[in-house]
């Protein structure tokens, strides 16, 4: 049994800093229903030397967020820059002192029966303490699901729309009771598309490959920061295209990447190997310098940090 959320903790809802226990929702609301909202998640390090806690990219998760809504006609008024400042005063507020996930979530709000959504829209923001998703540090075990991956003329998963992870949450759980770490989907033509919380690469011949945007994942902004270190530190060429299945097997390397996963090296695949069967050095070198980034240990990468405690300015980094 995962432990339950503090329910002391202080969290944004109806424009209001009140405790997570009084933060409810009626039964009949319709996100609740329906699964019509559309959610973010966002993890901010803490950073014990410089006693700061530093989100990462907060700015762009804010910026797909409210493009996201617009998909279900949801309409987040505050801008981004807004809702970073939103957020790192409920970090101050709860005088957090250590990792993060913060989880906004926008939805249709209005109570009463019928699928057809109208404009009434609402938000929250909760931030809660957070350690590793997975334990990947010595590779995870990944299995391709029976489910596919909904297609984008069914439930357009680029969004991160809470309807859509009923199908997540089915591969998820196949997946954990087959004994594997994490699933991977395969399009409805058969194609990789990613893993049920996360995007996936694979590396071949020295070369880096992801399925493209138009490959039903979502656009996760680690796999744009693990592009952007691919190509800046290690010189990788990095080819977005459509990936077989048979491919991930004969793989060199296999990672996944996501907020919450951060980097993950796959080393078995349907329980075959991949590679030599443990962490290899581009999935090994790539993690490291994603770690140290979002701990704000390289300065090029400052840019995506976003210090909580001590602003230099709304939406700049540190
Ligand atoms: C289905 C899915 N794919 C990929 C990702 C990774 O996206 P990001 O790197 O923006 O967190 C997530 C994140 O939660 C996800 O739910």
């Amino acid at each position: 049994m995962k432990a339950e959320v503090n329910q002391d903790i202080i969290v944004f809802f109806n424009n209001r800093m009140i405790p997570l226990r009084d933060a409810k929702v009626g039964i009949l609301t319709h996100a609740f229903n329906y699964g019509t909202g559309v959610f973010e998640g966002i993890r901010g390090y803490w950073d014990e030397s410089r006693r700061e806690l530093f989100l990462v990219r907060p700015q762009e998760h804010y910026e797909r967020w409210k493009r996201n809504c617009g998909i279900l006609r949801i309409d987040v008024r505050p801008k981004p820059s807004v809702l970073c400042q939103i957020t790192s005063a409920l970090v101050r507020r709860n005088q957090f002192h250590s990792n993060v996930y913060v989880r906004p979530l926008a939805y249709k709000s209005a109570e009463r029966i019928g699928v057809s959504p109208d404009d009434k829209d609402a938000f929250a923001i909760a931030v809660l303490p957070f350690g590793d998703y997975l334990h990947s540090r010595d590779g995870v075990h990944a299995g391709v699901s029976s489910w596919r991956r909904i297609s984008d003329t069914a439930i357009p998963c680029r969004a991160k729309i809470c309807g859509a992870y009923v199908n997540s949450a089915l591969a998820s759980d196949e997946a954990r009771r087959e004994g594997y770490d994490e699933a991977i989907f395969l399009t409805e033509s058969g194609h990789v598309a990613e893993g049920a919380a996360c995007n996936i690469f694979l590396v071949r011949n020295g070369k880096l490959i992801t399925p493209s945007v138009s490959e039903g994942i979502l656009e996760g902004i680690t796999r744009d920061s693990i592009i952007e270190l691919a190509q800046n530190e290690l010189h990788l060429d990095v080819i977005e295209r459509r990936v077989d299945r048979s491919e991930l097997y004969v793989s060199d390397e296999v990672f996944f990447t996501g907020t919450a996963v951060e980097l993950a090296p796959v080393v078995r695949v349907d329980h075959r190997p991949i590679g030599t069967g443990k962490v290899g050095p581009v999935a090994a070198e790539l993690r490291r310098l994603y770690l140290e980034a979002t701990r704000g240990g390289i300065s090029e990468y400052r840019k995506w940090l976003f210090p909580v405690y001590r602003p230099v300015a709304a939406g700049k980094a540190a």
